[in-house]
């Protein structure tokens, strides 16, 4: 069984990230959404409430799974015998962190990385700017699922 992790914050989670997950779910025979912990970012979403929005919305994709983790990804993939990391590449401005992050990952643990071109529809998305435009006000329908939308709005709003 071929299975791929597809990891993130997902706060909230994107059409961005929808997008590069269910072209990972054409190419696996299981991708496991692992919700992880960045320290380096504040939160808007709880991590249950990250994981309860992307399993609605994934929900048509049968070979999709939804997990969090709390510790370093490549011990999340051993446990789950995982043998891929799938990470969207938006512009050449991620492929810095992004080839560090495969290179770390492939030597702790032999874990490979597959870059996926981003949807240009999407490639100036990125939850943190999602979070921003929409607490001044902006729209950002058509960049995040409905679901998320509506609950991005009612979070904003208290
Ligand atoms: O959506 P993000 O915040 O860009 O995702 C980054 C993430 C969560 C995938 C990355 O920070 C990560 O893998 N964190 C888990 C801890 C870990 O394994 N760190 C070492 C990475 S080489």
């Amino acid at each position: 069984m071929r299975k791929a992790a597809c990891p993130g914050s997902f706060d909230p989670i994107t059409n961005g990230h929808l997008d590069i997950i269910s072209r990972a779910s054409r190419l696996f025979d299981e991708v496991v959404v692992a919700v992880l912990i960045n320290k380096s970012k504040a939160n808007l979403f709880t991590v249950e409430e990250r994981i309860e929005l992307i399993r609605e919305v994934t929900r048509d994709h049968s070979n999709v799974v939804v997990e969090s983790s709390h510790g370093l990804l490549v011990d999340f993939c051993r446990a789950r015998g995982i043998q891929a990391i799938v990470k969207g590449l938006r512009a050449v401005s991620d492929f810095d962190y992004e080839l560090q992050m495969a290179q770390m990952n492939h030597s702790l643990a032999g874990v490979e990385t597959l870059f996926m071109s981003t949807n240009p529809q999407y490639a100036f998305l990125s939850s943190s700017l999602v979070k921003e435009v929409a607490t001044y006000g902006g729209d950002v329908s058509g960049l995040v699922p409905d679901i998320v939308l509506k609950q991005l709005r009612e979070r904003l709003a208290r």
